[in-house]
């Protein structure tokens, strides 16, 4: 099962909002389609949102070739990556990748509008295949760093960072994989992550697919499973991270985060250096997404409360650096983040 597809210049979806009931594909002719398709979490995550829409500014700077405007090619590509950008405004690789396929426009920018849209698609596949690459490397670090014990972990995830999240083994997930591929997992446990069920939908489906021994708890079950249960450690992905460590990702992380550090519980971000905006300080400069409130008062149109309930349903929450025992990146292990540690590893390596 692939989460996402690129074939004959069309972007196929595995559409997450009916897993795992469904295994069915969405079809992306158009950049409006892939706009939707990230929108309504049909392809959701991280990095995989930003492998979506750098095939989305193809499919945009193709149909600039097919019906070009009054305005210069590269001018109409960035009012397409700007709308784009627009689709989800949390988890920066949506960001990231669309500023590496305009920078790949206009370093081309001399060039014929068919040479531009060719040099994009290899330029989106090439996004598409580091992803692949990142992911594993990320798994091998966080499985070394978490797994150096003699026995079997006990862990905790939240929302789905898996290849569900990514284009390669996930982040998160994938770190997990690898520790259960080493004989170092005893259970995870997956929280289902209220409003939309990432955990229940998505992470558990993944990790019984793959033979991961999973438990499946509510939200609010997390801190008694840590305390009852013995967690060992907690590993989730990012959607950002600010220049001092502090991380957003799903809702509900940043109250793991609490309760860990009451139970003397490590927590672990495992995420792709794609995932760093350095160009904000700290966690309160990162917009976090509101959604629609009927997530909320509603599953699957299913009411569960009044329809005109009030209701709060932010997507994400901002964990603290100091609640942070270390993040995981594909080019090693940054301990105890803060800025100077962030600061210090992007140095050491070059970046
Ligand atoms: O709203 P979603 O489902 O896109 O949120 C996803 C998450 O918060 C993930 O944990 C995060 O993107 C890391 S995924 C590798």
């Amino acid at each position: 099962m692939e989460t996402l597809r690129w074939e004959k210049g069309t972007l196929y979806l595995l559409d997450q909002t009916v897993l795992p009931f469904t295994e069915t594909y969405r079809t992306c002719t158009t950049w409006q389609d892939v706009h939707k398709a990230i929108s309504v979490l049909a392809v959701r995550g991280a990095p995989a949102i930003g492998v979506a829409a750098a095939y989305g500014v193809v499919l945009g700077a193709r149909s600039i070739l097919e019906k070009p405007g009054d305005q210069p090619f590269v001018t109409a590509l960035q009012d397409i990556c700007t709308a784009l950008d627009g689709a989800r405004p949390t988890a920066v690789n949506l960001h990231w990748a669309l500023e590496q396929m305009m920078a790949c426009a206009k370093h081309h920018g001399g060039e014929s509008p068919s040479d531009i849209v060719r040099f994009l698609e290899e330029k989106a596949k090439a996004i598409h295949a580091d992803d692949v690459a990142i992911n594993t490397a990320m798994a091998g670090w966080g499985a070394d760093e978490i797994g150096k014990g003699d026995r079997p972990l006990t862990l905790l995830t939240h929302c789905n960072a898996g290849a569900l999240a990514t284009a390669g083994v996930g982040t998160a997930l994938g770190v997990i994989s690898e520790l259960h591929r080493r004989g170092q997992v005893q259970m995870v446990y997956a929280d289902e992550t209220r409003p939309l069920l990432q955990g229940a939908r998505l992470t558990a489906f993944e990790l019984m697919a793959g033979g991961v021994p999973v438990t499946l708890i509510t939200d609010n079950m997390a801190a008694w499973t840590m305390k009852e249960k013995g967690v060992d450690a907690i590993i989730v992905g990012a959607d950002r991270i600010a220049a001092n460590g502090d991380t957003a990702n799903k809702i509900g992380t940043y109250g793991l985060s609490l309760m860990a550090k009451a139970l003397d519980i490590p927590l672990y971000i495992a995420a792709p250096l794609s995932t760093f905006d350095r160009s904000i300080s700290g966690g309160s400069q990162i917009p976090i997404e509101e959604r629609n409130h009927d997530e909320v008062r509603s599953f699957r149109g299913a009411a569960t409360a009044l329809s005109d309930t009030p209701v709060f349903n932010p997507a994400f929450d901002v964990t603290p650096h100091e609640n942070i025992r270390a993040i995981i990146t594909e080019k090693g292990i940054i301990s105890h983040p803060d800025t100077e540690a962030v600061q210090t590893f992007f140095d050491k390596h070059s970046l």
